[in-house]
């Protein structure tokens, strides 16, 4: 059984969320379901795909390498050009070869740093401004991990990213409160082309791990990304919210 979604019509009323990695999975059933709920969307990635997804949701599309901050800025530029402010800005594209240690290279950890940490850094600091400049409320989504809580074996640069996000919503939450919230979501196994590669032997025992004995849909995500940002959820801030089929729970 999976869950059913409830969008809620106007609740992003022209509200504009950006969203990084917004062409596949979890970012891309964000745009959708933003867009459902009435923002208007600017989504960012390398990918051009992310194009044909705005096009279907009426949004605008910018190509954006995360990992560049002149790219992250210009996407700032270009989204206040089209839109005319940023009231959501959703960190959370990401780039990712899973090796241990010894086996991972330094060029290979800076990619996944460029995009996991210093890329949702310089995200927040675009959007940080535009905001403060723009005199209004804002919110600051950051996609983590159920490995920000936890280890699991073979994925040090990876943690090491998913941490990170972890105490930087932390400390954006304390340094723009009340006016801008920071929110890190913190999902488990989400079935998207990010574990499109794990065989199917070593998925049964990671399944055999979660006591919801299954992945869940990104939508399911988006969903808890739309709830964070409106403004039911104006006391929420500086934390993370856990969806995760009670992964973490076993202990
Ligand atoms: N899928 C899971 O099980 C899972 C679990 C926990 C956390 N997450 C997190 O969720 C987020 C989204 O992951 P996903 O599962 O949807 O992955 P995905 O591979 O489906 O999507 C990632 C997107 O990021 C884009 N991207 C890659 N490098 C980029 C760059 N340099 N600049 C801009 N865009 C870039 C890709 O083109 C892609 O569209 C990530 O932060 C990931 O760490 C995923």
């Amino acid at each position: 059984m999976t869950a059913r979604m409830f969008p809620v019509p106007g609740r992003h009323q022209d509200r504009v969320y950006v969203i990084t990695g917004g062409a596949h999975g979890i970012g891309r059933a964000c745009a959708e379901r933003f867009a459902e709920e009435g923002a208007r969307v600017m989504i960012a990635d390398l990918d051009d795909r992310g194009a044909k997804v705005a096009d279907a949701i009426g949004g605008a599309f910018h190509k954006t390498d995360m990992s560049d901050p002149d790219a992250v800025r210009a996407l700032a530029d270009a989204t206040v050009a089209s839109f005319g402010r940023i009231d959501i800005w959703h960190n959370n594209a990401f780039s990712a070869v899973f090796k241990p240690i010894h086996e991972q290279t330094l060029e290979e950890f800076d990619t996944i740093t460029g995009v996991g940490i210093r890329g949702y850094w310089m995200g927040a600091k675009v959007a940080v401004e535009q905001m403060r400049g723009q005199g209004g409320k804002g919110v600051i989504v950051n996609t983590a991990s159920v490995q920000s809580f936890v280890g699991e074996k073979g994925f040090s640069a990876y943690q090491a990213t998913k941490g990170a996000v972890l105490a930087m919503t932390r400390s954006l939450a304390i340094d723009h409160a009340p006016d801008i919230r920071a929110v890190a979501i913190a999902p488990g196994l989400i079935a998207t082309n990010a574990i499109k590669g794990i065989p199917d032997d070593v998925m049964e025992g990671v399944i055999a791990d979660i006591p919801a004995a299954r992945a869940a849909q990104p939508e399911e995500v988006a969903a808890l990304a739309a709830f964070i940002a409106s403004d039911e959820a104006d006391y929420m801030s500086g934390t993370a919210v856990i969806l995760d089929g009670a992964y973490l729970a076993i202990g």
